[in-house]
């Protein structure tokens, strides 16, 4: 596709302001922010103004008014499916904030529909796309530290998320749908699909409803062993809110991501260190900067995809598999056993459980 794109945004709430700068940023890459929406009318208008597009506060109305290309739903995930199945039925290339929507079922109907529609289907699951993530694959993939056979990948924070998202108070289920889910995705990025998992919950803050810590357990279907934590409770300081830490060990060496994205790296009995920070943009700011990047991140590599014809890296179908790890491990945790990730099979009458 050799033209520019036209984007609509629906929801403008918080996160979505990384969006909105991350498309106006890739302009002249071709991405052309057309129009916004949300039902609050006071953000619609708000974002409207700053980006200088119309703005909506009803969706259906903004996809019929305007000639869009691409519908990028950054609303919460109850409003996932029927957003997602709106913008399909108009064979609009679509793009769905994480997770990717409520039910494990709700997830296989939005694939579906985009199966139905022909139509190009990205989850926004950004972590593997920062900057410090896309160099620990580069080593991974030159072959540095082999074939990787046990990891420990962590987000551990006590920054106050429930300010910039007061929502997390009452949210039937926290850690691991918020957060943890970038985890799993990158043990899958980095280690690949998952046999089964473990995890124990903890809710270490009285206030809120849910889960704030995770600690799973992966075994990898290449027989590598993960670690994986989360937790918004830790009071260690320095916090490294929002980056996340990492070692990766294989057969000739190892990679670890410290605090300030240092990265170093052993390979055959050398080691070296690098920096695999990012630079603060216009519309960045300390600390969120490391998230923030991972945004337009992966907002670029959506478009290039799309302006390629080729499915993105996170296509709905494959982010089935990193939603499946977090529903396996919701299940592990209150069955106190190891669990399969269910499995998506096209076709499948039973909606893609394995029997
Ligand atoms: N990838 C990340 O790193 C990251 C970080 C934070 C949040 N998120 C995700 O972003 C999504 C939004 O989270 P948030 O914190 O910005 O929430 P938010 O509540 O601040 O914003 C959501 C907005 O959507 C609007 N909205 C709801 N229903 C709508 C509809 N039918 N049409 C148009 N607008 C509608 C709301 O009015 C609100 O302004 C969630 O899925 C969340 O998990 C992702």
């Amino acid at each position: 596709m050799d033209r520019s794109l036209r984007i609509g945004v629906i929801g403008c709430g918080f996160f979505a302001q990384n969006h909105l700068h991350s498309w106006s940023d890739l302009a002249e890459k071709g991405a052309q922010l057309a129009a916004v929406c949300d039902v609050d009318a006071a953000k619609a208008r708000a974002a409207g103004e700053t980006f200088r597009v119309p703005y909506y506060s009803d969706a259906a109305k903004m996809l019929e008014a305007e000639r869009l290309d691409v519908a990028d739903i950054v609303t919460r995930r109850d409003t996932h499916r029927p957003l997602a199945e709106m913008a399909l039925a108009r064979g609009l290339a679509t793009i769905v904030q994480k997770p990717f929507a409520s039910t494990w079922e709700d997830c296989i109907a939005i694939v579906e529909a985009a199966h139905k529609a022909n139509a190009w289907l990205a989850v926004h699951e950004n972590f593997r796309f920062q900057a410090p993530m896309r160099a620990v694959r580069k080593v991974i993939d030159s072959g540095a530290i082999g074939t990787p056979s046990w990891a420990r990948i962590r987000f551990r924070t006590g920054f106050d998320v429930y300010k910039t998202q007061p929502y997390f108070y009452d949210e039937e289920q926290l850690a691991i749908a918020d957060v943890g889910i970038h985890m799993l995705d990158l043990s899958r990025f980095f280690l690949g699909e998952v046999e089964h998992i473990s995890c124990e919950t903890q809710k270490r803050n009285p206030r809120i409803r849910a889960e704030d810590t995770a600690t799973m357990l992966l075994r990898h279907q290449s027989g590598a062993v993960s670690v994986v934590e989360c937790t918004y409770e830790s009071r260690r300081l320095p916090d490294h809110f929002p980056e996340t830490l990492l070692v990766i060990e294989g057969p000739r060496g190892a990679i670890s991501l410290e605090a300030g994205c240092s990265m170093t790296v052993t390979s055959d009995g050398a080691t070296w260190t690098e920096d695999a920070s990012s630079p603060l943009l216009s519309w960045t700011a300390y600390p969120w900067h490391v998230a923030q990047q991972g945004v337009i991140g992966a907002c670029g590599h959506f478009l290039d995809s799309l302006q390629r014809g080729v499915p993105p890296e996170t296509s709905g179908e494959d982010n089935l598999k990193t939603y499946a790890l977090v529903d396996a491990a919701y299940r592990a945790a209150s069955e106190r056993r190891a669990v399969e990730p269910k499995r998506w099979n096209h076709g499948l009458a039973n909606g893609g459980e394995r029997p």
